[in-house]
């Protein structure tokens, strides 16, 4: 009796100092924990990142490829966890050495194109789809979704991103956020924040007023923080008025924690170069886990700590957070995960969701294509045969298969001229090839492993147009771009037309023209180009963006009216890149080492690097409608094979605290289709300058038969009609007569209504103030 009672009170002892890390003890697991165990905690623990460079905590090759893990201490019950990139999916390595197995995941669309479904509910399902394979490939969490605002069409990322305007990028980022979360794995919602650009990203001050910061570029974390409270944020490698985001108190705990009441886990980005940022500093703002992890982080935060530098109240608590974090995760869990996820299932998700994001542009009547008059296409451009299913850079996803335009239309019936498609595919064989022989070291993100790369487009002679134009029904042309991680897009290669695209637009048009048919072009890129110097010259134009890897059967549902069209544009088309404000300061005041001199990202020389964000809060539509600037597409268009009326708008004051709106949707055409209703509103004159409309509302229909109408039904928070008041650090809904429309694109209103609202005002800390006078733009 004495002997059992001396065996459980050493057994408890020992249960006591050293105890397995649960829900219910984090208290006690950090009582546990010795300063060198905490500090590991903080710092990444395993990447093949730096190569040689010893990994902190030993978890090296987890999963081969993701693109870290926070550190394990098996002794206190303590997983590593595993991060991995997305956002289009799972990035991890197809392959692994010892197996036959393959790791491929599905290539879902790229950032601009969901968002183009301006359907919450699908980008559900494809974040639900993203979490399943997280969890099934035994991940944590997945780097996504990328947030950032299109403040230029030159941004290479603009593709993982959502739109230029900060609502509709918050309710899509919820969306996806909900969806994978609802899987019990996590997103790092990235790139917090103001990192709207890729030239020297690691390094860049991004300057700014508060209200453009809190209006524009932080409005759509908010929006996510609020509605879908990711477990993890990734703060951005930049700098917000002159301090780094990933060691920024103001952005990372007064912003992100105290005004919002955001409880995750903030986590650097990834390159571990931090070009003056002290570790330290990184925690004391809030920064609970440096990725990828270095040993010299976790010294620095023992040494700090011992030398009184560093409080231990401030690293208790980004561990408390950690092991927060933590027993929410599978591998707390030891979630038996499959390596098997369901492709096949996903493959049908991806389709239906790029469908869903193709926008149509033009049409002269010539689409939908009736299979039995559109035998056979002649296919052109590069890009018909290396359809890019996504961007480069970590942004790129390993997929099975890409479906290109052959595949796509065959699929549909539809065949593709022989000749061209042996052009094409022995020419990008030939490109392929001597693309990575003569590709600079430097640039990594030229490399196949970081993603399909576009090749030099070719010209084809108007001998064997006009050949084609006898034997073929139809034309597409596949105007393709590829952009992505480390490097912003120029104007003349990049966002305008080059000659030989040029050159085969008016070629083919002419000679099909001449026999009368069809010509379509179908744009394959990421981000926004030039239109307006050759749009009138096919009949029809489709943005099918970077769709994913079963791109080219999304098409060619749209070509042959399988799928009505209905995806709007989260972009302005501009007609030049230059009209855009910002491009005048895009990418900044930069003076750069050449490519020879660095070894990853364009180095700065330092002191020289910083981009003004003169044209402040007129960042997209904002601008081009207040100022009444002329555009290619406006913000929110789209075309349909059929036609909707609007009608019968309800706006209702519900006690001040939101306004509810409605609207009759009626597909007066005679084919099924769906419609997004988009609320714009006017605030009434207050002492803060506005935009002339900002959206603040939108609803997509379910799928209209012909005839049939469906009654949508918004709420707007009377806080979400706020204008930043930087005077007094205050969100302000002046009162007054605001004016609500609903339209099927910024310049296409169908109804107006009017609401009385009273003032709202919200106190939140003052924060990010700009430390030099920005030259703003006014009205
Ligand atoms: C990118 C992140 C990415 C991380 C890990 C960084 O360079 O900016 O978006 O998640 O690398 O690959």
């Amino acid at each position: 009796m004495f002997l059992t009672a001396i065996m459980a009170t050493i057994c408890m002892m020992t249960m006591n100092a050293q105890p397995k890390l649960s829900a219910g003890n984090i208290d006690e697991v950090m009582k546990a924990m010795t300063l060198e165990e905490k500090a590991k905690l903080l710092v990444g623990g395993a990447n093949n990142f730096f190569g040689d460079q010893a990994v902190v905590g030993g978890e090296a090759g987890l999963v081969a490829g993701a693109a870290g893990t926070s550190s394990a201490i098996p002794r206190l019950g303590i997983p590593a966890t595993v991060l991995t990139d997305g956002p289009a999916g799972v990035r991890i390595d197809p392959t692994r050495k010892g197996t036959t197995q393959t790791y491929y995941a599905t290539g879902f669309p790229i950032g601009t194109c969901l968002a183009s479904t301006w359907n919450t509910d699908l980008v559900s399902k494809v974040g639900e789809a993203i979490g399943n394979e997280t969890k099934e490939y035994r991940c944590d969490v997945i780097l996504g979704p990328g947030m950032n605002l299109h403040r230029n069409p030159l941004c290479g990322r603009n593709f993982e991103y959502y739109s230029e305007d900060p609502f509709l990028t918050g309710k899509i980022a919820a969306a996806y956020i909900n969806g994978v979360q609802s899987q019990n794995v996590g997103v790092s919602a990235k790139h917090f924040a103001v990192n709207s650009q890729e030239t020297v990203r690691t390094s860049v001050d991004e300057r700014l007023s508060q209200r453009a910061a809190r209006e524009i570029y932080l409005r759509g974390f908010e929006i996510a923080v609020r509605e879908s409270h990711p477990w993890t944020i990734m703060a951005s490698y930049n700098k917000i008025n002159g301090e780094f985001s990933m060691g920024n108190r103001d952005l990372l705990t007064s912003i992100l924690r105290d005004d919002w009441g955001y409880q995750g886990i903030v986590m650097t980005d990834w390159i571990g170069i931090r070009q003056g940022l002290p570790t330290i500093t990184e925690v004391q703002a809030g920064n609970d886990l440096m990725e990828p992890g270095q040993p010299a982080q976790m010294k620095e935060i023992i040494e700090g700590v011992k030398s009184g530098k560093l409080s231990i109240e401030d690293v208790d608590r980004n561990v408390r957070r950690m092991l927060e974090y933590i027993v929410k995760t599978p591998s707390f869990h030891q979630y038996p995960a499959s390596n098997k996820p369901d492709i096949k299932a996903h493959a049908a998700i991806t389709r239906q969701s790029a469908c869903e994001g193709i926008v149509l542009m033009k049409n002269n009547g010539c689409l939908p294509w009736n299979t039995q008059t559109v035998k056979t296409v002649a296919l052109f451009g590069e890009n018909s045969y290396n359809f890019l299913s996504g961007g480069v850079g970590s942004g790129c996803v390993h997929t099975p298969y890409v479906v290109d335009m052959v595949e796509g239309l065959k699929n549909a019936g539809i065949s593709t001229s022989e000749k061209l498609t042996d052009i094409y595919r022995k020419y990008i064989d030939f490109a392929r090839v001597k693309f990575q022989a003569e590709r600079h070291p430097a640039k990594w993100f030229q490399s196949e492993a970081m993603g399909q790369q576009k090749y030099p487009e070719i010209s084809i002679s108007p001998l064997l147009i006009n050949k084609e134009a006898k034997s073929a029904d139809a034309a597409i042309i596949t105007i393709g771009r590829q952009a992505g991680e480390g490097i912003d897009r120029d104007i003349d290669n990049e966002f305008n037309i080059v000659p030989e695209e040029r050159a085969l637009i008016t070629d083919v048009c002419n000679a099909f023209h001449a026999v009368g048919k069809p010509v379509i072009v179908v744009i394959n890129s990421g981000s926004v180009i030039e239109t307006a110097s050759w749009s009138n010259y096919p009949d029809a134009i489709l943005c099918a963006w970077q769709p994913g890897m079963e791109g080219g059967n999304s098409v060619a549902d749209i070509l042959t009216g399988k799928v009505c069209p209905s995806g709007k544009l989260t972009m302005t088309w501009p007609i030049a890149a230059t009209d855009h404000p910002s491009t005048s300061n895009f990418p900044g005041q930069i003076d750069f080492f050449s490519f020879e001199q660095m070894a990853g990202d364009r180095r700065p020389i330092p002191g020289h690097t910083y981009t003004n964000h003169e044209e402040d809060i007129y960042v997209g539509y904002r601008y081009f409608d207040t100022f009444q600037k002329a555009v290619a597409y406006p913000f929110g268009f789209g075309l349909s094979y059929t036609t909707f009326s609007l009608d019968n708008m309800k706006v209702k004051n519900v006690r001040n605290e939101s306004i509810e709106i409605s609207v009759t949707v009626k597909n007066t055409g005679s084919m099924s289709g769906k419609e997004v209703a988009q609320v714009y509103v006017t605030a009434p004159q207050g002492n803060i300058e506005k935009p002339t409309r900002e959206l603040k509302a939108f609803a997509k229909t379910r799928e209209l038969k012909p005839g049939e109408q469906q009654v949508l039904t918004m709420q707007i928070p009377i806080r979400m009609l706020a204008s930043f008041d930087e005077q007094n650090s205050q969100w302000l809904t002046d009162d007054g007569l605001y004016t609500f429309f609903i339209g099927t694109s910024i310049r296409d209103i169908r109804c107006v209504a009017t609401a009385k609202v009273n003032q709202y005002i919200e106190k939140v800390s003052n924060a990010l103030a700009p430390k030099v006078k920005l030259n703003i733009l006014h009205k």
